[in-house]
């Protein structure tokens, strides 16, 4: 068997997988986040490894007769740890969804032609992005700058903790913001013209390689061999891809993922950005690209209507109850950018509406609005990547897509093939498969992705002129509203 770990946001979540793909044993530990101030994210990068080490020892206790041949890492991305010349972590680590670094993405904006960012890195410069907290720790603590030696991604810091290797791969670097996507290495012009030593940043290696093995005293902590292989991984996001066989040998399929957020994940097999730098560019694990798009209230705005609006629904009656609309809910738009929006937006002021409200609007309109404003929004980002990337399908995982109606939206709107797997086990699993291919279990990807699980619902998409209509008004809605926003 191998194991896999995600090093999530709400916690950690380990699994050991067997050669064939059934999981053997799992288990899930949580730390706290902190939020010191309005708008800061933090964790403390101890609280990472005690958790993570717990679930280990949970993980492997429950393998009577299996021994490990590898472990494999993922985890949330774009974090920053920052470490002192002893390894030793100077600060709490500023996590993927703080809010500070506005000056410093100023500074960026001002310091590198905005076109020259997104061609060389995938990207313009973003708020929650690793770089920009390097240039905020600069000015606002330099006390801790002078004492800083590296500064490494959540996962990678796990692996330094885990081997003592100082390395990260490419899936994960490309969210830092300063890695060349063209040749998977830092840029060391952009370092150069911020005045950042490339230094501080671990080298890149392949995402199946060893990172590094497993030292002995953490090894007889947790329960595993010493000299255990550590096989480097990948972000969250590109490893749940791979859990999911979404990979850019096959160009025509990539997912949909309804959770808080919605998130859709298209492969490539060159590193093309869309000019305007609206969805994310990165690196896949397998030598290849994805975009990343996302709208940040999907799941969430359904939560937030419920608990608001219909605190005694539960969520299948909410579904039933939107079933009674019809398609375009009559008339009835809703905007979901309750927490500001990500793509194609790039616009953390941005804010949510319902539209077009009249006495004859019901419950079921309005909660239908609801789906399908999402729906709306990823098709905005949909079509901005189909324009590079256009895919046949999307695996559809998360919350969301448990509910019948939902999908059925979802595929109507985005004019796409959805597929929802019968079983999903998100990063962690995709980590495992690396460290399968990692450690030769498997001679590549493609190989490995024989094991995963097939069988899946499918949802045809039907063309359907109310949505078209329904779409073309909402697109207004963004910019005709900027001037009523507080
Ligand atoms: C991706 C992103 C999130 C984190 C969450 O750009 O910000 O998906 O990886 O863990």
């Amino acid at each position: 068997i191998v194991v896999g770990l995600d090093l999530g946001t709400g916690g950690v979540r380990a699994i050991a997988v067997d050669l064939q793909g059934q999981i053997i044993a799992q288990t899930t530990r949580s730390y706290p986040l902190l939020t010191p101030q309005l708008g800061w994210t933090e964790q403390n990068s101890a609280d990472w490894v005690e958790a993570s080490l717990d679930a280990l020892s949970d993980v492997t206790q429950q393998l009577d007769g299996y021994t490990a041949i590898a472990l494999g890492l993922s985890g949330q991305m774009h974090g920053m740890v920052a470490l002192d010349a002893e390894g030793k972590a100077i600060r709490p680590a500023i996590l993927w969804n703080d809010q500070r670094t506005g000056k410093a993405v100023a500074l960026i904006e001002a310091t590198i032609p905005r076109q020259e960012l997104i061609q060389r890195t995938g990207n313009p410069a973003i708020t929650g992005f690793q770089l920009p907290k390097l240039l905020w720790l600069r000015t606002e603590e330099p006390q801790a700058y002078t004492r800083l030696w590296r500064i490494l991604l959540p996962k990678d810091y796990l692996g330094y903790v885990l081997t003592g290797s100082l390395v990260t791969e490419p899936s994960d670097a490309s969210g830092v913001g300063c890695l060349n996507l063209a040749n998977r290495q830092w840029d060391t012009d952009i370092l150069h013209t911020l005045d950042i030593n490339p230094a501080f940043f671990p080298s890149v290696i392949e995402s199946t390689a060893i990172a590094g093995r497993l030292k002995a005293e953490i090894a007889t902590r947790v329960g595993l061999l010493s000299g255990l292989p550590v096989v480097a991984g990948g972000g969250d996001n590109a490893a749940a891809a791979i859990g999911l066989g979404i990979s850019s040998s096959n160009l025509n399929q990539g997912s949909l993922s309804i959770g808080t957020s919605g998130v859709i994940f298209a492969p490539c097999d060159r590193p093309i950005p869309d000019p305007e730098g609206r969805v994310h560019l990165f690196c896949h694990v397998d030598g290849g690209y994805h975009f990343l798009g996302v709208t940040l209230a999907a799941g969430g705005s359904v939560r937030w209507y419920r608990d608001t609006f219909a605190p005694h629904i539960s969520y299948t009656e909410l579904m039933d109850i939107a079933e009674r609309s019809l398609p375009g809910a009559r008339g009835v738009l809703f905007l979901p950018h309750l927490s500001g929006e990500r793509s194609p937006h790039l616009d953390p002021d941005t804010r949510g509406a319902f539209v077009n409200l009249s006495l004859a609007h019901t419950q079921a309109d309005i909660t239908r609005a609801v789906l399908e404003g999402v729906a709306f929004s990823l098709r905005e980002v949909l079509e901005v990547i189909s324009a590079i990337a256009p895919v046949e399908r999307l695996l559809a995982t998360g919350g969301g897509a448990r509910s019948n109606i939902w999908l059925r939206i979802l595929a109507d709107v985005l004019q796409t093939k959805l597929i929802a797997p019968k079983a999903e086990e998100g990063a962690a699993y995709g980590a495992a498969i690396l460290a399968m291919v990692g450690v030769g279990a498997y001679p590549n990807l493609e190989a490995a992705f024989k094991i995963l699980p097939q069988d899946s619902n499918i949802v045809q998409s039907q063309p359907n002129p109310l949505y078209e209509a329904g779409f073309e008004r909402y697109k207004l809605l963004y910019d005709t509203l900027k001037p009523v926003r507080q």
